[in-house]
């Protein structure tokens, strides 16, 4: 099983915007025959363990055959057989060339922009990003290796991002639709202004997923992923994942991933694999109750903002029709009374759960003011539409009248 082709490249990746993404030869097949069949196929693997289902390999370190052979995978901090099938089956799914796991989706991006930005390089962003993601860009990567970020000014406008990006730019990094406030950017308008300037464009895929949402057919170069959410669906899992051109993934794998921190583990990799099986119909639940709830939640008289863009009236409706499948599970609204009013609803749910993540099985509800987003500064949420009566509620997989009931029984309390 030695790969010497990919052990220990080292070349750093540069973006070429002329190269052309390589069509995968699974491309032709369904998004649910791939979900469950892609980087597996237990007929060609019949002189190992005739598993019908992927053989969970426990194992972290792999016999060399002889003194000077390395052998592949040879360590697994970078690679192992039952990840190997994980990550083939997360790149089948986004129509990726390859696909890098990590520790967990804050961990893969910043092995991403550790791996691609060197001192007094910038990254282009918005506010419109997960709060530990802000938190690398406002703090973390500009101070200590003094990598710069800068958040456009109107996500909306793609004359903002072009505005932002100069010639040390490396990356321009989307989440779409963001969490917690569910602002969807135009992937294509904003793919266009960065390949103009040279720039890769990444896309955080988390609160989509590929099931609803394929960044990569959109023009974007690189997806991120957290698998510790819908893509697992149950908060069992803690991983992330880069999908992208396999020269950027292996530059990552043998430069960041090798020497700090790991990929996803065997036996999380396996229970991802069996949680993927039924990626697609969970998240077509999740949007139809999703949807259920925010016209709920829309209609009701004491409820101030609601943040999902499955509502008609979402500004970028038409956008996320276009660029989306379904709207997905996650969606964010004001409670009255601000903080206060917040806490009493969030106190008073007796079925939702207050708990930090999303995309879980079983409805949860988060505070970002005070939990997630609490580092920014009190302009910085104002400006991503963060109000202190926000309460980021990810819609499960229950019957929707029972959801509505512990919502309606909770706002009689405000
Ligand atoms: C959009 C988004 N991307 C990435 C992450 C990071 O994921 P993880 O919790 O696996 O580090 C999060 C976490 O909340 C997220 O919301």
């Amino acid at each position: 099983m030695s790969d010497d082709k990919h052990f220990f490249l080292r070349e750093p990746w540069v973006y070429n915007k002329e190269a052309a993404r390589t069509e995968r030869e699974d491309a032709g097949r369904g998004f649910e025959t791939r979900s469950l069949h892609a980087g597996f196929d237990p007929m060609a693997d019949q002189d190992n363990f005739r598993s019908f289902v992927t053989p969970l390999v426990q194992s972290v370190t792999f016999p060399y055959e002889t003194f000077d052979k390395i052998p592949c995978p040879v360590y697994g901090r970078t690679r192992t057989p039952t990840n190997s099938v994980l990550e083939e089956r997360i790149a089948s799914l986004e129509g990726g060339e390859a696909c890098l796991t990590a520790g967990s989706g804050s961990q893969a991006l910043f092995n991403l922009i550790f791996t691609i930005a060197r001192p007094d390089d910038n990254v282009v962003t918005s506010l419109n990003v997960f709060g530990e993601g802000y938190k690398q860009a406002a703090t973390i990567f500009p101070e200590r290796c003094r990598v710069d970020f800068r958040f456009v000014e109107d996500p909306a406008d793609p004359d903002s991002w072009d505005a932002q990006i100069d010639a040390k730019t490396r990356l321009v990094w989307v989440e779409t639709p963001s969490n917690p406030c569910l602002f969807v950017t135009d992937i294509r308008a904003v793919a266009d202004v960065a390949h103009a300037k040279g720039v890769p464009l990444m896309v955080d895929n988390t609160t989509a997923t590929a099931a609803l949402q394929r960044p990569l057919d959109l023009g974007a170069d690189i997806v991120l992923l957290s698998l510790s959410k819908f893509m697992s669906g149950n908060a069992t899992i803690l991983g992330g994942a880069l999908v992208g051109p396999e020269p950027l993934m292996e530059d990552i794998r043998w430069n960041t991933t090798e020497f700090v921190g790991s990929i996803v583990p065997p036996t999380e990799a396996w229970n991802t694999l069996q949680y993927m099986e039924t990626l697609s119909m969970r998240m077509q639940r999740h949007s139809a109750n999703a949807l259920a709830m925010a016209r709920y939640l829309d209609a009701h008289p004491k409820v101030e903002r609601v943040n999902y863009s499955g509502l008609d009236d979402h500004p970028q409706h038409a956008l996320a029709c276009r660029q989306m499948s379904g709207h997905g599970g996650l969606l964010s609204f004001v409670a009255p009374g601000g903080m206060t009013g917040a806490a009493t609803v969030m106190n008073s749910f007796k079925l939702v759960v207050h708990a930090v993540t999303f995309g879980t099985s079983r409805s949860i509800c988060m505070h970002p003011p005070t939990i997630t987003h609490e580092h920014m500064t009190p302009d910085e949420r104002k400006a991503a539409g963060i109000d202190d009566g926000l309460i980021r509620f990810s819609v499960g997989l229950e019957n929707p009248e029972d959801i509505i009931a512990d919502l309606e029984q909770a706002l009689s309390r405000v």
